[in-house]
């Protein structure tokens, strides 16, 4: 192991932060890192809206379910793909976008994950912690709406960033011979493994809440893929010329 590795081994989102502001110098550098990771061909399709107004923060918990710290981390940053900007780029040469496309829509959204990735790791080599909003989502036109994206621009999810006023313990992940396959896709084994990893979940969710949570890995995702998942998504993307082919 070596200190990069170990940093990424000690992520843990945290959801509460100190009143210490995060210097615009330092946000910069940040955003700089998250440039820095690789681009689908160059396109560089990520943009980032810096959330600074108050009133607009309180919308974004609203937005997202009431999730307090979003309007509390010193930092709010939502995550943009952002196809608009390659539409200028083609208009700067007279030539016609052809846009709409699945695997644009593909391309510019793994941009976005790569990008903030980044700037979560950088980041969290500072001391910051974050955590990933994926519940703007949940109201994602209005989101949209207060961040005046255009068309060809979607929110992807929002990231709170601060100093960490909480210190949670590291959230156990599946077993890598289950994340990882030789030569072709098997299960084998798969369900035995899980089944001793439910167990190894239960228990950090049991430490964690002081007993009050006894939840399984498994359990967790049942629960949740039973339901529907935001079923709005697809109509909005298409409104924003996402998706049409
Ligand atoms: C794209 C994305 C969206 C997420 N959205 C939320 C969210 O809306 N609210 C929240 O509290 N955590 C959110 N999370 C954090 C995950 O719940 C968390 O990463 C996961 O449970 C693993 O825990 P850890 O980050 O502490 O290791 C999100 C994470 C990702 C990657």
């Amino acid at each position: 192991m070596n200190a990069v590795i170990e940093l990424l081994n000690s992520h843990r989102s945290i959801r509460k932060f100190t009143d210490q502001p995060i210097p615009q110098d330092t946000l910069n550098t940040l955003i700089q890192a998250g440039q820095a990771a690789a681009t689908s061909s160059f396109i560089q399709a990520c943009t980032v809206i810096q959330v600074n107004d108050q009133d607009k923060r309180n919308q974004l918990v609203e937005c997202s379910g009431g999730q307090a710290y979003i309007s509390q981390a010193p930092v709010f940053l939502v995550f943009c793909a952002d196809m608009q900007r390659l539409k200028l780029a083609c208009d700067m040469n007279d030539a016609d976008i052809n846009s709409g496309f699945t695997e644009q829509f593909i391309t510019a959204t793994v941009d976005v994950g790569l990008f903030a990735q980044n700037v979560t790791v950088a980041a969290e080599s500072l001391g910051l912690g974050i955590c990933y909003i994926g519940g703007i989502r949940n109201q994602i036109a209005r989101v949209s709406e207060l961040l005046d994206l255009p068309e060809l621009v979607y929110p992807v999810f929002g990231l709170c960033l601060g100093h960490p006023d909480q210190n949670p313990e590291v959230k156990p992940r599946l077993p890598v011979d289950v994340v990882l396959k030789q030569d072709s896709y098997n299960d084998n084994g798969n369900q035995e493994t899980i089944a001793d990893y439910d167990k190894s979940v239960r228990e950090y969710y049991q430490t964690r809440t002081g007993g009050n949570k006894e939840m399984t890995w498994s359990e967790q995702m049942s629960g949740m893929l039973v339901k529907e998942a935001r079923p709005h998504m697809l109509a909005f993307l298409k409104e924003k010329g996402f998706l049409l082919k």
